[in-house]
């Protein structure tokens, strides 16, 4: 039959040349399977390869234990210098030491590694404010805003342990400073006398982008003292806390729009664009170093 007796003139054929030479003529002329081999193999190499995750691949991202790696969502705590633009002192240069406290209670202690604390976010069972004690130092808490139980979560604290940005470090969620009794800030007055409220309270400032909100909170309980959402006369996230805040201008100016600055309205509710405007969060125009009011003391 022509199919049989062509293939066997074939290798009669490949034999006298394998003999003689190796050369293209060999390679081409070798069986259309081994060439089809070599094409799945290499194929099934590169969807491989393709298949392991990037990071791996590229040595970043080698788990250092099998927990770790195989822990949920996270709250990643890392100290940054460039929040460390606010009066104070160092605090921390580096996490040892850090949990995650709920009031006073210790919800998670966080695994170190490469100076980054880790809290595995499956051990809390709300979302909301929580406090993270860095070091065992419980007079510089710092604060912490958890949205999601499922989604892991970034955050950067500068090394006084007075700013913190929550999210990212360039577009963060939320801002938070604290006026801290570690860093001798005043703490939370009444709005009746502007005198210490018991028991003592400290505060800390949150900001969210969007909405731009702020709120004046108990740093520990995270109990709401004054809260504002901003109608946009000023450039909100900016001008409410950072480097270039309000009070670094307030000498200049304000009276022009907020009259009646220093003079306190009879009742908290009655604070206003134009009346007692700096009493709605501290006790007048001094700003924070008066210290931020609880309008119900
Ligand atoms: C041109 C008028 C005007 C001047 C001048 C002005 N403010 Fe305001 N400010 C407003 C108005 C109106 C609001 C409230 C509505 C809003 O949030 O935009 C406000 C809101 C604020 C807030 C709340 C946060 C915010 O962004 O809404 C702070 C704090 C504040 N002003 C502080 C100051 C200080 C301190 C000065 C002086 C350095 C000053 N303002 C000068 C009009 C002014
Ligand atoms: C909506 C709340 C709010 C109002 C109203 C407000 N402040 Fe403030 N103020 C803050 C917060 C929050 C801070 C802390 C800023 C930071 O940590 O960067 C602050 C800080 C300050 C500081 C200290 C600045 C520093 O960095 O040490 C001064 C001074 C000040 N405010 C003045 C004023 C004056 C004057 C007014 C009234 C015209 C006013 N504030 C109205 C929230 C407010």
């Amino acid at each position: 039959m022509p199919e049989r007796a062509e293939p066997a003139a074939r290798r009669a054929r490949l034999t006298a040349i394998h003999g003689r030479i190796i050369g293209p003529e060999v390679l081409f002329q070798m069986r259309r399977l081994d060439v089809g081999k070599i094409v799945v193999l290499l194929a099934v190499t590169l969807v491989v390869v393709c298949a392991v995750p990037n990071p791996i691949r590229r040595g970043k991202l080698v788990p250092t234990s099998t927990t770790a790696w195989a822990a949920g969502p996270a709250l990643s705590l890392a100290l940054n210098t460039s929040l460390d633009n606010i009066p104070g002192t160092v605090k921390a240069t580096s996490i040892t030491k850090a949990e995650l406290l709920k009031g006073t209670k210790v919800v998670s202690t966080a695994t170190i590694a490469g100076g980054v604390a880790s809290f595995d976010l499956s051990t809390c069972t709300a979302t909301g404010d929580y406090f993270i004690r860095v070091n065992g130092d419980a007079n510089d808490l710092v604060p912490t805003r958890i949205k999601s139980l499922t989604a892991s979560l970034n955050q950067f604290v500068g090394r006084k342990l007075r700013r913190t940005y929550i999210g990212s470090l360039t577009a963060p969620a939320y801002k938070a400073d604290t006026f801290s009794k570690g860093q001798a800030q005043h703490g939370v007055v009444g709005y009746s006398n502007g005198a210490a409220v018991g028991p003592a309270a400290q505060c800390y400032a949150i900001v969210s982008k969007s909405p731009a909100k702020v709120e004046m909170r108990v740093l520990g309980s995270g109990a709401l003292l004054t809260s504002y959402t901003g109608g946009g006369e000023h450039s909100f996230q900016t001008w409410v806390i950072g480097p270039t805040n309000h009070g670094t201008s307030a000498s200049s100016g304000c009276t022009g729009c907020h009259s009646k600055m220093s003079t306190k309205p009879a009742t908290y509710a009655s604070c206003g664009v134009s009346n007692g405007w700096c009493y709605k969060c501290h006790y007048g125009a001094a700003g924070s170093s008066a210290g931020f009011v609880n309008p119900t003391k």
